[in-house]
C-alpha cells in the first residue's frame, strides 16, 4: 500500500509535486470545526520523504527507570506513553531554556514533564479527562520534586486547538512533541490468568466516544491528525519544529506505514518535513541492539513466526520532524487577530542550530 492509497485527507486538495502552497484555510479556525469526512484517494498529497538523519539512543535505560520518581503510579495504565528520553532529546536539540513546548495530545504529560525538567515552559491538551488529570498530577509531582515551572494541561479536542488554546500562545511555540493514538492492536500490557493471556490497558477511554481519534478508524484518524497539525501552525513561531513519533504495524500481514502517512498529513497541513530520524526502543550495546519488547510483543512475534511470517521485535520508532514554512501566512494572520501576542521574529534564530 502506498501513502497515496492509504491517506485520506479532507478538506485540503492535493498539491501536484511540490509546486502548490498549502491554502491558508488549512490552519483557520473554521477548518477545525468541520466534520471529519473521508476523501477520495485522488485528493491525497504525497510529500517528498526527507532522508534519515540520525539515530537517537533513547532506550539505554528501561522505560520504568526513565520515569522513576517523576510520574504518579496511575501513569502506568496509559496504553501508549512516549519514552521520556525521546522528549528530552527533542527538547534539548530544538529549543533553548525558557522556550515553549506544546503537546496537543499529551496523554499522561510526558512531553510537559520532561520539558519543564529541562527548564522549558509547556502546555498540553488531552481529550480524555482521566489522562488530563494524570498529566496535571505529574506536573504537580514535578513541582514537589523541586522543579519550579510554568506549565498547564487543557482538557479538550485537539482538532479545536485554535479555539481551545488561549491567545497568549499564538505564534509562541518553539517545539511540538507528540504522537497520534493508534488502534488497540498496537498498545497495552498483558497478564497470564487461568483463562489464558489477557490484554489490559490497551484502550484510551470509552471506545464509543468518537472524539478520541483512536476510535474513529484509520482513515479518519489521519484526517483528524491533519486537522491537529494544521491548527498547530497558528501557535508555532516561524521556523518552529514539530516532532512526531510513530511506528508502522501489520494488519493481516500487511504493513501499515503510519510514519509515511504522518508525513503526508504534515505536508497536507502546510508543514515542511525536514528530518526522518530513528528513536531506539532497544538498548544499543557494543555490537548489537538489545530489544526491550514486552511479553505481549514477544508472544505476538513468536506466533507470527510459527505461522510462517518472519517478523522481528520492533526496535525503534520513526521520528518525523517538520517545521513551519518561514513567514507562515497562518501565523501572521493569527497575529493580526491577536495583536497582543505577536510572534517574536528574532526568536527564529534559536532554532537555527537544529536546522544546521
Ligand atoms: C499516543 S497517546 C500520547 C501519549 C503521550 N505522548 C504520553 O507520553 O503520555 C495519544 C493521546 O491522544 C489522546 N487523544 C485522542 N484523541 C484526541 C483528541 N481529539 N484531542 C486530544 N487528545 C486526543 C489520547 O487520549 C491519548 O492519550
Amino acid at each position: 500500500m502506498t501513502a497515496c492509497e492509504a491517506v485520506f485527507i479532507q478538506p485540503i486538495p492535493c498539491p501536484r509535486k511540490n509546486t502548490a502552497a498549502t491554502p491558508d484555510h488549512a490552519a483557520s479556525p473554521s477548518a477545525g470545526d468541520q466534520p471529519t469526512r473521508r476523501t477520495p484517494p485522488a485528493l491525497v498529497a504525497v510529500p517528498e520523504i526527507p532522508p534519515a538523519l540520525s539515530v537517537w539512543t533513547t532506550a539505554q535505560t528501561s522505560p520504568a527507570a526513565q520515569r522513576k520518581d517523576f510520574y504518579v503510579p496511575e501513569s502506568t495504565a496509559h496504553p501508549a506513553k512516549m519514552l521520556p528520553e525521546v522528549v528530552r532529546h527533542a527538547v534539548a536539540h530544538y529549543t533553548e531554556p525558557g522556550e515553549l513546548v506544546l503537546d496537543p495530545m499529551c496523554g499522561i504529560g510526558t512531553t510537559l514533564v520532561e520539558a519543564v525538567r529541562l527548564g522549558r515552559r509547556a502546555v498540553g491538551v488531552e481529550y480524555e479527562p482521566h489522562w488530563a488529570d494524570i498529566a496535571t498530577a505529574n506536573l504537580a509531582l514535578a513541582r514537589e520534586r523541586g522543579v519550579d515551572h510554568d506549565a498547564r494541561v487543557i482538557r479538550g479536542d485537539a482538532r479545536q486547538l485554535v479555539t481551545l488554546l488561549p491567545a497568549e500562545y499564538v505564534g509562541q511555540v518553539a517545539l511540538v512533541v507528540t504522537s497520534p493514538p493508534y488502534g488497540p492492536s498496537t498498545h497495552g500490557q498483558v497478564s497470564a490468568t487461568p483463562a489464558g493471556v489477557q490484554k489490559y490497558h490497551h484502550l484510551y477511554g470509552s471506545t464509543l466516544d468518537r472524539g478520541n481519534l483512536a476510535n474513529i478508524g484509520h482513515h479518519r484518524l489521519l484526517a483528524g491528525f491533519t486537522r491537529v497539525l494544521a491548527a498547530l501552525r497558528t501557535f508555532l513561531r516561524p521556523g518552529g519544529h514539530v516532532v512526531i513519533t510513530a511506528r508502522p504495524w501489520r494488519e493481516h500481514a500487511e504493513l501499515i506505514d503510519l510514519p509515511s502517512q504522518v508525513l503526508a498529513c504534515g505536508h497536507a497541513a502546510g508543514l515542511v518535513a525536514v528530518e526522518r530520524d530513528v528513536a531506539l526502543l532497544a538498548r544499543a550495546a557494543d555490537t548489537d541492539l538489545v530489544a526491550r519488547g514486552s511479553f505481549f510483543q514477544r508472544d505476538f512475534i513468536r506466533k507470527q513466526r510459527e505461522s510462517g511470517l518472519p517478523l522481528h521485535l520492533i526496535a525503534h520508532e520513526d521520528v518525523l520532524v517538520l517545521r513551519t514554512p518561514p513567514h507562515s501566512a497562518a501565523v501572521q494572520a493569527a497575529a493580526r487577530r491577536h495583536p497582543a501576542s505577536q510572534p517574536d521574529a528574532a526568536r527564529g534564530s534559536a532554532s537555527a542550530k537544529s536546522a544546521a
